[in-house]
C-alpha cells in the first residue's frame, strides 16, 4: 500500500512548528505528568508521527510502544530517537492501528492528532479499540485542535484556522475533512470518565485541547 504521508513525512514537525510554534508539542504533552504517568508504565502511541512526546515519556521511565502506518513518519521518529543519544528502548510498530490487539495492556494510550484523520464514524471506531487496548483504569489521552469557542470572531478564527489544517492534510494525505470533533462527548459516549482538560495557546487563544479519560466499568 502506498503511503499516504510520503510528501508530508519529512515535513510534518516542521509545518506544525510553523502551524503553532511549540504549542502542538505542548499540547501533546501535556497529560504526561507526574502524576499521570510512573516509571515502568506501559504506554501506547497510536498514530505517532515524529513522536517527540513519545520519547519524552520513555525518558521519564514508561514503557513505550508506538503504532503508525507510515514509514515516512517512522523514519522521522527513529531519526528523532537516534538523536538523543541515550539507550531508549521503544517498541516501534509499523502497523494500522486496527491491527494491533493486546487488549487491556497498556496503563495509558495516548492519540494525539490522530483522530482526525478518520471520519466521525470510523473515528468511533478507532477510539473504541483503543480503550481495549487499555487496561481496567487505563487513561486514555486526546490530544487535538480545540472545539470552536468563545465570541463569534473567536469560533470563526478557530474555524478557519481548523478548515487551513485539514485542508492540508485531505489534499496531502487524503485525511477525511470534517468539522472539530468533540473528543469529550465521544470520550464520555464510550463510557470513559473526562477527568483532566488542558488547553493549549496560540496567540492568545485557546487553540489545542488535550483530555485524559479513565476508563470505567462501562467503557
Ligand atoms: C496527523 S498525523 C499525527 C501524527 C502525530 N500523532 C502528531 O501528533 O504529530 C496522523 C498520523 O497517524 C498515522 N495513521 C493514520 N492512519 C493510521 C492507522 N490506521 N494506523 C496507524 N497509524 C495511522 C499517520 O501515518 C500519521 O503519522
Amino acid at each position: 500500500m502506498k503511503d499516504k504521508y510520503w510528501l508530508m513525512g519529512p515535513v510534518y514537525d516542521a509545518l506544525s512548528y510553523v502551524f503553532a510554534g511549540n504549542s502542538i508539542l505542548e499540547c501533546k504533552r501535556a497529560m504526561l505528568t507526574p502524576e499521570n504517568l510512573k516509571p515502568g508504565d506501559k504506554v501506547l502511541f497510536a498514530g505517532i508521527g515524529h513522536g517527540k512526546e513519545a520519547i519524552y515519556a520513555a525518558e521519564q521511565g514508561a514503557d513505550v510502544t508506538v503504532v503508525d502506518l507510515s514509514e515516512a513518519m517512522l523514519d522521522k521518529f527513529k531519526q528523532g530517537l537516534e538523536k538523543t543519544n541515550k539507550d531508549l528502548k521503544i517498541n516501534i510498530i509499523h502497523s494500522d492501528i486496527m491491527k494491533i490487539e493486546a487488549f487491556g495492556e497498556y496503563d495509558m494510550v495516548v492519540a494525539n492528532f490522530f483522530l482526525n484523520v478518520f471520519d466521525e464514524p470510523f473515528m468511533a471506531e478507532v477510539l473504541k479499540h483503543l480503550i481495549k487496548l487499555g487496561k481496567e483504569d487505563a487513561a486514555i489521552v486526546i490530544g487535538d485542535f480545540a472545539m470552536p469557542e468563545g465570541n463569534i470572531f473567536a469560533r470563526l478564527a478557530k474555524r478557519v484556522y481548523w478548515y487551513l489544517a485539514i485542508g492540508i492534510f485531505w489534499v496531502t494525505t487524503g485525511a477525511a475533512l470534517h468539522p472539530v470533533y468533540d473528543y469529550r462527548r465521544h470520550m464520555s459516549n464510550q463510557g470513559l470518565d473526562v477527568v483532566d482538560k488542558k488547553y493549549s495557546k496560540v496567540l492568545g487563544i485557546n487553540a489545542y485541547t488535550a483530555f485524559l479519560g479513565k476508563k470505567t466499568a462501562s467503557s
